[in-house]
C-alpha cells in the first residue's frame, strides 16, 4: 500500500497557483462528475482526535461564495462535524475570501492575525484559507511567510475534496495546500446546507472569460463553464416541492450560460423560460454583462410573471474611452438602448448596477459621461467602488490616477446614487406591494422585514407566522434605504 504522504510532502509537490496558467482557456468539454465521500473519512473527529469536533465557516466576497460556502457547510455535516457560531468553539474555521479589491483582503489578514492566540488555547484549531484569495500567487507567498497559523488552504476548484485535504491535516500535523490553476470542472451531487428555507441560490454555471482589464475573477475562477440544463431544472424543481418561495441563478455572467456546449443548443433565455414554468413564485438573476444580455432574455423577462421586474446590470463606467480600456466591449449608447428595450417590456423595472471610478485615464469629460449615464439610466441603487489595482491584470500596469481625485468622484456620484436609490423607493409611497417575508428586521427586532418584486426592502408589523410567506403590505412612508408599511392582507396563497 503507499504510505500516506507528510503534509511537508505535499507542500512540496503541490503545484503553485499561477496568474498565466489561469488565463489560458482551451476549447475542450468541461469534465463533469459527481461528489462521493469515502466512509474513511465521515467522523474524523471520534476516528482521530477521539471526540466529535466542530466548525465555523466566514464568508467573505459575492454570492458566489455565499453558495460555495453553504456547500462547504453541507460537506462538513456530512462528515459529522457539528456547526458553531463562535470561533472560541470551533476546531476548523474556513475563510471563504474574497480578492476583488485590495480592502477586501486586508481585512482578512487582520482577522487571520488575531487568530493565533486561539490557536494557543485550542490545539486542534485547523484554520483553513480557501475562496479566490489562494487562487493568487501573491496571496500564498504572503501565507508562507507570514502566517504558518494557516494549516489548510485550498482553491475555488477543489471544495470537493475538502474530507481528504482535512484527513490529511490530522494525519501529518503540517500544513496542507492545495490550489489549482485549471480551468474548472463541475462537480454536482455536492451537499449543500442552504442559509434559508426561503430563498435559495441556484449556481447555474462557473468562472469567467470576459477579462476586463481591472478584475481578477476570470483567474480565481477558472473558465466559463454551464451546469447541464437537467441539473438546475431538477434542483429548481425539488426547491419547489420543498416550499421555497424564490431562487437566484448566480453566475459571473449569467447571459454567456449556455455558450459552451458543445452537443446541445441552449441558452440563458432558454433556461429562464424552463424555470419560470416550474412555477416557483419568484426568480431572480446575477449578474449580468450588458454585452451578452440577449433581446431573447429581455422578451422572456416580460412574459412571466414570476420573473422579477428588478435587473442588476454592472455598467462600471459610462465614458466609452474608459469602457474600452476596461474591455468592457459595448458603449454608453449600446447600454442605454439595452435597457430602454428592457423597461418597455417590463415596465416598472428597477435597475440597479455597478460603477468603478478613478480607472486609470479617466479625466474630468470621462467623468462627467458616467454621471451623465446615472442620470439617464435612473438607477434605483448601486454599488460603487474605488478602482484597486490586482497583481497580474493588465489595468494594474496602467498609469494610476490619484487617489484623492478617486475619493472625491467616488463621494459625488454616491450623492447622486443615493438621490436614485430615494426616488426608486418614493414611487412606492401610498400603494399596496407584495412583500415575501424574510423574518424581523435587524434593526429593528419588533418589525418584520421582506422584499418586494422590485427589491426594496419593507419594514412592518405583523405575526411570526407570516415569515416565508407573501403578504401584501401598505406603503406609508419611503427613506432612502427602506420602505416603512403596514399589513394589509394576512398571507396570501401562492
Ligand atoms: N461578474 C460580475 C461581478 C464582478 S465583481 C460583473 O461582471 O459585474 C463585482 C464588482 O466589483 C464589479 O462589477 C466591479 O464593479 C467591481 N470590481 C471588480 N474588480 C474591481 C477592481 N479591481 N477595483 C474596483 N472594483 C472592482
Ligand atoms: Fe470580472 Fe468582468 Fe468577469 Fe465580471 S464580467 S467577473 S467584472 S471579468
Ligand atoms: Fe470576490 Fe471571488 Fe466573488 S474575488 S467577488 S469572491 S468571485
Amino acid at each position: 500500500m503507499a504510505k500516506e504522504k507528510t503534509g511537508k510532502e505535499i507542500f512540496d509537490t503541490y503545484i503553485a497557483p499561477s496568474l498565466k496558467e489561469a488565463r489560458k482557456r482551451m476549447t475542450k468539454d468541461t469534465n463533469n462528475f459527481l461528489f462521493e465521500i469515502d466512509d474513511r473519512y465521515i467522523d474524523m473527529g471520534i476516528k482521530i482526535r477521539d471526540r466529535k469536533l466542530t466548525y465555523m465557516v466566514k464568508t467573505y466576497g459575492c454570492q458566489g461564495n455565499l453558495a460555495d460556502s453553504e456547500k462547504i457547510c453541507g460537506i462538513m455535516d456530512a462528515l459529522k462535524y457539528t456547526e458553531v457560531d463562535k470561533e472560541e468553539k470551533a476546531d476548523v474555521i474556513f475563510f471563504n475570501t474574497c480578492a476583488i479589491r485590495e480592502n477586501a483582503e486586508n481585512r482578512i489578514y487582520g482577522e487571520l492575525g488575531r487568530l493565533k492566540n486561539l490557536k494557543k488555547r485550542n490545539r486542534d484549531l485547523l484554520i483553513a484559507l480557501c475562496g479566490c484569495m489562494p487562487q493568487e500567487e501573491v496571496t500564498i507567498k504572503r501565507i508562507n511567510e507570514s502566517f504558518p497559523q494557516v494549516d489548510i488552504v485550498f482553491g475555488t476548484h477543489n471544495i470537493h475534496k475538502i474530507p481528504e485535504l482535512l484527513y490529511k491535516a490530522y494525519k501529518s500535523n503540517n500544513n496542507v495546500f492545495e490550489v489549482m490553476s485549471i480551468e474548472g470542472d463541475i462537480v454536482e451531487g455536492m451537499p449543500q446546507k442552504r442559509i434559508s428555507d426561503i430563498k435559495a441560490w441556484v449556481d447555474i454555471m462557473y468562472g469567467c472569460d470576459e477579462f476586463c482589464t481591472y478584475c481578477i475573477v476570470p483567474y480565481t475562477r477558472g473558465k466559463e463553464r454551464s451546469r447541464r440544463p437537467e441539473a438546475i431544472i431538477n434542483e429548481v424543481k425539488e426547491l419547489v416541492e420543498k416550499g421555497y418561495k424564490e431562487i437566484t441563478l448566480l453566475g459571473q455572467n449569467v447571459n454567456a450560460y449556455g455558450k459552451d456546449f458543445v452537443d446541445i443548443k441552449y441558452s440563458f433565455a432558454n433556461l429562464l423560460e424552463d424555470l419560470a414554468k416550474t412555477n416557483i413564485p419568484r426568480i431572480r438573476y446575477t449578474t449580468s454583462h450588458p454585452r451578452d444580455l440577449d433581446k431573447d432574455t429581455m422578451d422572456v423577462m416580460g412574459k412571466y410573471e414570476n420573473i422579477m421586474p428588478h435587473l442588476h446590470l454592472p455598467v462600471q463606467s459610462g465614458s466609452d474611452k474608459i469602457l474600452k480600456k476596461m474591455n468592457r466591449k459595448y458603449t454608453k449608447e449600446i447600454y442605454l438602448e439595452k435597457i430602454n428595450y428592457l423597461k418597455k417590456q417590463v415596465p416598472g423595472l428597477a435597475l440597479t448596477t455597478d460603477i468603478i471610478v478613478g480607472f486609470p485615464y479617466e479625466d474630468e469629460d470621462d467623468y462627467n459621461e458616467t454621471l451623465d449615464l446615472v442620470r439617464k439610466a435612473d438607477f434605483e441603487g448601486a454599488y460603487t467602488f474605488i478602482y484597486s489595482p490586482r497583481a497580474g491584470t493588465p489595468a494594474a500596469t496602467y498609469e494610476q490616477i490619484d487617489e484623492d481625485v478617486s475619493k472625491a468622484r467616488l463621494l459625488k456620484l454616491n450623492e447622486l446614487i443615493n438621490e436614485g436609490f430615494a426616488k426608486g423607493n418614493k414611487r412606492f409611497e401610498n400603494s399596496v406591494v407584495e412583500v415575501l417575508v424574510d423574518g424581523f428586521s435587524d434593526k429593528n427586532p419588533e418589525m418584520l422585514c421582506g422584499y418586494t418584486k422590485h427589491n426594496k426592502l419593507v419594514n412592518f408589523e405583523g405575526d411570526v407566522s407570516l415569515i416565508g410567506k407573501f403578504v401584501n403590505v401598505y406603503i406609508d412612508k419611503a427613506y432612502t434605504w427602506h420602505l416603512h408599511g403596514t399589513l394589509k392582507s394576512d398571507a396570501l396563497q401562492k
